[in-house]
């Protein structure tokens, strides 16, 4: 069976993405900033996952305020990334994995989450920005398939913290009854605190944003009880987006291991966040099954050397 193994949690600065596609990173500025996904590069070469749900949002490249989909689900077998108005970011097209994102849409909305069927998307920096940050930038290929999941957090109202973690759980259980034996990784992308526009422009809370990344690890249920209304206060106008990481943690188990954590201000005005946190269930049921009977095998073997 397909198996959530980890969940990663990451920024989407767009000025990330430009710094990346103009040679920019040996910067002192932008060094500070990608030194530390290093080490999360490292992890996820080591991981190779087979699919990546990514969930992000949309930031009025492939829907406008005519149409805004609360949760848009991406079926298609390619993504093409996005013109946000200075030329597409030049990264290969990402592939998509229509099978396993057909079967989520069905598993998840006979679960009563309605989400929306999108068979043709382009993605932003939302979404290719966290890629590049833990796949670094490959000439020709992703190295695994891509599943987006758009997430409304432009126009109000978006989804309550709740939701979205619930969202999370159910889309475990779809991917847990796909009979494929996937490596799946999810990620919740945007945040952490940042406001673009208003008289409190630039804001940034460091010790809110060090707070709920804390809460994430050990203490997500905490989370999932913020109203709307103080990730506005307390982490900025669009520090709302910090409600697409309740996704990622729903879908992991409750008690996690969490193996890299990464956090610096500013880029551009935005604080950047980043967390790996893995399941500590990671083998398949069958695999798991195999290697408790292994374990108590081996412990009966040395029980009867000790005693016999
Ligand atoms: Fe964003």
């Amino acid at each position: 069976m397909a198996n959530i193994i980890a969940g990663i949690g990451s920024s989407h600065v767009p000025a990330i993405g430009a710094a990346l596609d103009t040679g920019k990173t040996e910067e002192p500025y932008w060094k500070r900033v990608f030194s530390g996904f290093e080490r999360s590069k490292e992890w996820m070469a080591r991981t190779k996952p087979d699919v990546a749900i990514i969930v992000y949002n949309d930031h009025a490249s492939a829907f406008s305020v005519e149409i805004i989909p609360t949760f848009a689900l991406g079926c298609a077998a390619e993504f093409p990334p996005a013109d946000e108005g200075w030329g597409p970011r030049p990264v290969p097209v990402i592939k998509g994995h229509p099978e396993l994102a057909a079967h989520i849409a069905q598993s998840v909305i006979l679960d009563e989450f309605d989400l929306t069927v999108v068979n043709k998307m382009e993605v932003d920096h939302g979404l290719t920005v966290p890629m590049s940050l833990l796949f670094g930038q490959p000439k020709e290929a992703w190295p695994c398939r891509v599943i987006p999941l758009a997430v409304n957090v432009v126009m109000y109202p978006p989804p309550t913290g709740h939701r979205c973690y619930m969202l999370g759980k159910a889309i475990r259980r779809a991917v847990e009854s796909y009979p494929e034996d996937l490596k799946v990784v999810i990620f919740g992308t945007g945040g952490l605190s940042h406001q673009i526009s208003g008289p409190r422009a630039g804001l940034i809370n460091s010790k809110w944003d060090k707070a709920f990344l804390d809460d994430l690890s050990r203490n997500p249920k905490k989370l999932t009880r913020i109203p709307h209304i103080e990730y506005m206060r307390e982490a900025g106008a669009e520090g709302i987006e910090m409600v697409m990481w309740l996704i990622m943690r729903g879908a992991l188990d409750d008690k996690v291991e969490e193996v890299y954590r990464f956090y610096t201000v500013p880029a551009s005005n935005t604080a950047v966040g980043h967390i790996i946190l893995e399941n500590r269930r990671k083998l398949p049921a069958m695999t798991r099954k195999a290697a408790v009977g292994r374990r108590r095998q081996a412990a009966h073997r040395a029980d009867h050397r000790i005693t016999g």
